[in-house]
């Protein structure tokens, strides 16, 4: 696709007219995907400091810069020196957007900024109502189906999240998953997986002159038109996470782990093998599966009821909880059909106390 952004300019090699040590500038330039002539957007970069700290390693790439903030909203946050820095970008060779939204980059990114990138960054990703996990969980989804539609077949998404906040097996301290933004639920939803975590190199982008910006404790409410971002925040234990689109040849950082029960009457020709066979071919190739039988149960009528869990691990597939939940439920109900009588299903569970005591309702499908 055509770009107007400026040209990448002249590879070098990073570190070599930057403040910053060239290992430093090294490390920096490989966390965040930054190769020479490739082509990096960031996106909701508050104060440009990240960008221009990304700018001073010379990697060779061409950088986007873009915040969400407008113009006039920047000049009413009484931000000048973020205007200056703008300014000083642009004439840099960085292009800069104002007003663009990351979850709806096709129409919010300028004329000046279009095309495939090799890499789309987001720099600690906040929804102004942070205390809302729901909310972050959404910015989150948004970003990621969007970056996918402007990022090139190879290319990478990269988010820097605070401790905690990813909620990856790479977490120093693991919270629950509902406590997180579940980070790769969301990558997954746009077929992609988690395929390196490092620490987020902070300090060394201080080096460079990055200040990281939050939102301030005051005037938080519903609306987030007059909250302004002016004050860093607690990034010990953050984490950059990279993502690429699931490939036959890409392998996440971590497995991808998943389960759910499901409880069928057992049709007279019932096999574990062919439970297993349809199930494989549900999820398709890439994707390792366990069998568990939790329950099993005979009627006086002779008819027999069994409940099993399903665990399935993968690096190589991008499948979602909801996704992975369908694909049980329909091999469920497949194997029901045959047995010609449904023993468990979402809407008739107390029908199901009822007939099959034995079964344990509160390990059938959700
Ligand atoms: C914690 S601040 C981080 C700012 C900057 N990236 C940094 O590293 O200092 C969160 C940023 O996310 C931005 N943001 C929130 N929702 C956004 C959206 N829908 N599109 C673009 N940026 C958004 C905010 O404007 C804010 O600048």
């Amino acid at each position: 696709m055509h770009s107007q952004m400026p040209s990448a300019g002249a590879a070098a090699a990073p570190g070599e007219s930057c403040s910053a040590s060239p290992a430093i500038a090294v490390g920096v330039a490989e966390t965040f995907g930054l190769r020479s002539r490739a082509r990096a957007l960031l996106v909701g970069d508050g104060n440009f400091s990240f960008a221009d700290a990304l700018g001073k390693l010379g990697t060779g790439c061409a950088i986007a810069a873009t915040a969400l903030e407008t113009h006039e909203q920047l000049v009413e946050a009484e931000l000048q020196d973020v205007v200056e820095r703008i300014a000083r970008l642009r004439t840099q060779g960085i292009a800069v957007g104002l007003g663009v939204d990351a979850m709806n980059l096709a129409d919010s990114l300028p004329a000046d900024i279009q095309g495939t990138f090799d890499v789309v960054i987001f720099q600690f990703p906040q929804h102004p109502e942070r205390r809302k996990i729901h909310l972050q969980r959404q910015l989150l989804r948004g970003f990621f189906a969007s970056a996918s539609t402007h990022l090139a077949p190879e290319g990478s998404i990269v988010v820097s999240l605070c401790r905690g906040q990813g909620g990856t097996p790479a977490e120093e301290v693991p919270r629950k998953g509902a406590d997180t933004w579940q980070v790769q639920e969301a990558a997954a939803e746009v077929g992609f997986i988690l395929q390196q975590v490092r620490p987020c190199p902070v300090q060394e982008l201080e080096v460079l002159g990055y200040q990281s910006t939050g939102f301030r404790n005051r005037g938080l409410r519903e609306t987030n038109a007059n909250v302004v971002q002016d004050r860093g925040f607690n990034y010990k234990g953050s984490l950059t996470h990279v993502f690429c689109r699931e490939t036959s040849t890409a392998f996440a950082a971590f497995p991808l782990e998943r389960r759910h029960d499901i409880s069928f009457w057992e049709p007279e020709d019932f096999s574990e093998e062919q439970l297993q066979q349809a199930l494989s071919q549900g999820v398709g190739p890439g994707v390792d599966l366990e069998l568990e039988m939790l329950d099993q149960y005979c009627k006086e009528d002779g008819r027999r009821a069994r409940t099993y869990r399903v665990r399935m691990s993968t690096i190589r597939r991008a499948l979602t909880l909801p996704a992975f939940r369908k694909i049980c439920e329909a091999v469920r109900d497949s194997i029901s059909a045959s047995a010609s009588c449904v023993a468990s299903t979402k809407g008739s569970a107390e029908g199901q106390k009822r007939e099959v005591p034995g079964m344990d309702i509160a390990r059938a499908p959700q």
